[in-house]
């Protein structure tokens, strides 16, 4: 299993991503196309939209990524897809393209659980990160703390009750009324820096709860409040608004961040003592999933870990944004363990068409 070539194909939300990757580690091939065209212009994924986005670009995005890695389909060792957790419409055209690939060329198919590859990736970014290990996943519709006892053996300490960080994230640049271009999440983090982190007083989700799970939804909610509070209409695109409210707006972006990565934090601290008392080995902290591209998230997480004698792990954004590497790293790593199916019944290339 020293040699392998996998194909790893996502498509559990609203991108469309392929990679080509080698079981020593190496990245061939990265592609991602995603729909924030259709994001910006309705405001969010309808399935059936998804659906059909993807199937427009799937065959496309996977012969890029053959392309990019100079290789053909015959070249693959197996093929790796995610079979979960995701829009099971979404979901559908992934696993029909890696069907299809596998029955032609006779390859095994690994499927792959999406969280699991979010928090695997750091295995490939940093080699030598062993098991047991923790790993915060925060993403658009997970928030998840868990310890990584080993390939396949996850200990949930915590997950939220309600919404996601990301969803969060999302909500409060639609309502402040934030380009949609790129994700609402990298929107606010930028107009964060030119506000007032202070300036609203928005209250810590679950201060009394003595756990390690989350909680967005009523911090949504006093978002709202806030913004309407300030008369302010996220129908009116942020550059069309005055000098002066555009103030306002950085100044609850920053406020909304500061105290949405402060629950992390708290939770975090938490978890972290929690988890040491059962794995007292553990080293690092892995953040990974679309809100670890954060750099504000990353430099509070940080100080949290160093405080605990741990290191952090955290993927470049590319990778901590849903991407085809993590799952064809993740198909490795099953792989090698001999968790894989066989291919499906043979089929000739021009049947599939
Ligand atoms: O992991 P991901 O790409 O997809 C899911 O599995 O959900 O995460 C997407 C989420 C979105 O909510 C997006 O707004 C958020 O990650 N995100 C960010 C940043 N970049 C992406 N959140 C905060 N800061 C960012 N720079
Ligand atoms: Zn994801």
């Amino acid at each position: 299993y020293d040699n392998l070539v996998v194909l790893g194909i996502e498509t559990s939300c609203d991108d469309t991503a392929a990679a080509v990757v080698r079981s020593n580690g190496e990245i061939l091939s990265q592609v991602v196309s995603s729909q924030v065209d259709l994001l910006a212009k309705y405001g969010g994924v309808a399935p059936k939209m998804a659906e059909e986005a993807h199937s427009q670009v799937i065959d496309q995005v996977v012969q890029d990524a053959l392309d990019k890695a100079n290789l053909t389909e015959s070249d693959l060792s197996a093929v790796a897809v995610t079979i979960g957790p995701g829009l099971s419409l979404c979901l559908r055209v992934g696993v029909q393209k890696a069907r299809k690939i596998a029955a032609i060329h006779q390859l095994p198919i690994v499927g792959v659980h999406h969280m699991e590859a979010h928090a695997l990736v750091a295995r490939l970014c940093k080699r030598d990160l062993q098991f047991p290990f923790m790993a915060l996943l925060i993403s658009g519709g997970h928030n998840l703390i868990v310890l990584a006892r080993d390939l396949g053996d996850y200990l949930q300490l915590g997950t939220t009750i309600d919404d996601a960080i990301g969803e969060a994230y999302d909500k409060s640049a639609k309502w402040l009324g934030l380009d949609l271009r790129k994700s609402g999440g990298a929107a606010i983090e930028e107009l964060a820096l030119r506000g007032d982190a202070q300036s609203v007083k928005f209250s810590v989700p679950m201060k009394q709860h003595k756990d390690c799970n989350f909680s967005y939804a009523g911090l949504k909610t006093q978002l709202r409040l806030a913004i309407e509070s300030k008369n302010i209409d996220g129908g009116v695109p942020f550059s069309s608004a005055s000098v002066e409210e555009q103030g306002i707006r950085a100044d609850i972006a920053a406020s909304f961040q500061r105290v949405a990565v402060l629950h992390l934090e708290e939770k975090c601290e938490r978890a972290i003592q929690w988890a040491l008392e059962i794995e007292p080995s553990i080293k690092h902290l892995v953040v990974a999933g679309g809100v670890a591209s954060n750099q504000y998230v990353r430099s509070r997480l940080q100080e949290v870990v160093g405080r605990n004698s741990l290191q952090l792990v955290c993927p470049p954004p590319s990778l901590c944004t849903d991407n085809g590497v993590m799952i064809a790293w993740t198909g490795i790593e099953n792989f090698r363990m001999g968790r894989f199916d066989p291919p499906p019944p043979a089929i000739e290339p021009e049947d599939s068409q």
